[in-house]
């Protein structure tokens, strides 16, 4: 099959499209055909190691120490078909159309893919894809769509709601917007100039240029601030909560940790840090909110998967809007 090998650490020159072996599903595992994938954020990470520096030592010996030897074809997310199942598989059958996330097990940068039925230790997840969008389209929900609905589903958003979303026209953002709208928040949008535009069309009452303008600083409250990527100012954040408020951080660094242990006691404003909410059964309450039209991917643009080394370098333009999607044909 066709796939796309991660070569080294560091530039996306380092990702190359190779004829490896299809691989054969065991007794518990699907095999899916991939119709489309996504460059990520995280790929984009992954593939040069910009991670964390603890979290990078585990994560050097678990892919590879030198250069990605163990696993050896990045890429998160997927759409499309099921061509086979393990005798031990009861939930799919050949011909379902599927989607989701491999976690650390990656591997979706290819034409073939092998998943157990149920969510791994890896933290991969799959289910049935919604119907009313393409495979283009379902591929760019997985990841965003479950750390969004897992995090505002432990807030318990309630109409009326300021919610105010750090790093909105993202992957994780973008989803979060549109399902505070749904929940019946008024929502702001903070993000950078140029997705201010997309951010007002999904949804967002309010938007605010986190280059020009400090949130923490406009005088006004919020009954819940999520940040999706771990940039918000700490302390200006709960000074702008209102009594009662939630701080709900999904990509807290270690700072963020210390500091959120360190503020909680005795203050009646709540923090929340990152949990994982990778099951079926948020995959399928995403199914379902995008089949009632409540929800929908933001799509940038399309590559092809031959050109999965450009696609990289225009996520890492900090210009993607919502998501980047990987075309395999
Ligand atoms: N996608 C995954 O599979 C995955 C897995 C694990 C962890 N994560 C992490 O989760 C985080 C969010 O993921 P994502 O996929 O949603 O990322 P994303 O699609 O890149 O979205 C992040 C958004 O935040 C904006 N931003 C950056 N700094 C900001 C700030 N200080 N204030 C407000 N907005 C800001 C970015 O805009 P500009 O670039 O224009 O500044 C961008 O639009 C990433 O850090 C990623 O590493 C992702």
């Amino acid at each position: 099959m066709k796939a796309i090998l991660w070569t080294k650490y560091g530039s996306p020159d380092g990702l190359q499209l190779n004829e490896v072996e299809e691989p054969t599903p065991n007794d518990n595992e699907v095999l899916i055909k991939i119709h489309a994938a996504t460059a990520s954020r995280a790929d984009t990470e992954f593939r040069r190691l910009k991670l964390p520096f603890l979290f990078s030592i585990p994560i050097r010996l678990y892919i590879g120490v030198i250069r990605p030897t163990r696993i050896k074809i990045l890429g998160t997310e997927f759409a499309g078909e099921i061509v086979a199942t393990g005798k031990e598989v009861t939930k799919y059958q050949t011909g379902d159309q599927v989607y989701g996330y491999t976690g650390l097990g990656m591997g979706t940068y290819a034409e073939y893919l092998c998943l157990p039925e149920e969510p791994s230790a890896l933290a991969s997840v799959m289910g049935k894809r919604p119907l009313n969008i393409t495979y283009e389209e379902a591929a760019a929900v997985p990841f965003g769509g479950l750390e969004a609905l897992h995090s505002l589903e432990r807030v318990n958003i309630q109409p009326g709601d300021k919610v105010l979303i750090v790093g909105a026209g993202g992957s994780i953002g973008t989803y979060s917007v549109q399902l505070a709208k749904h929940y019946g928040a008024e929502v702001t949008g903070v993000d950078s100039t140029g997705k201010l535009d997309m951010l007002r069309s999904i949804g967002a009452d309010h938007v605010t240029d986190y280059r020009r303008e400090d949130y923490t600083k406009n005088g006004q409250k919020y009954d819940v601030i999520m940040d999706t990527i771990g940039g918000s100012p700490f302390a200006g954040s709960i000074r702008s909560l209102n009594e009662n408020g939630t701080y709900l951080n999904v990509n807290p660094k270690m700072v963020h940790r210390l500091q959120m242990g360190w503020t909680s006691g005795g203050s009646n404003k709540k923090l929340l840090s990152w949990e994982a909410g990778y099951t079926t059964e948020n995959l399928s309450k995403l199914k379902e909110l995008i089949e009632a039209g409540a929800i929908k991917p933001v799509i940038d643009r399309t590559y092809p998967l031959e050109q999965i080394a450009e696609a990289h370098r225009y996520v890492e333009t900090d210009q993607k809007k919502g998501n980047v999607v990987i075309v395999i044909k």
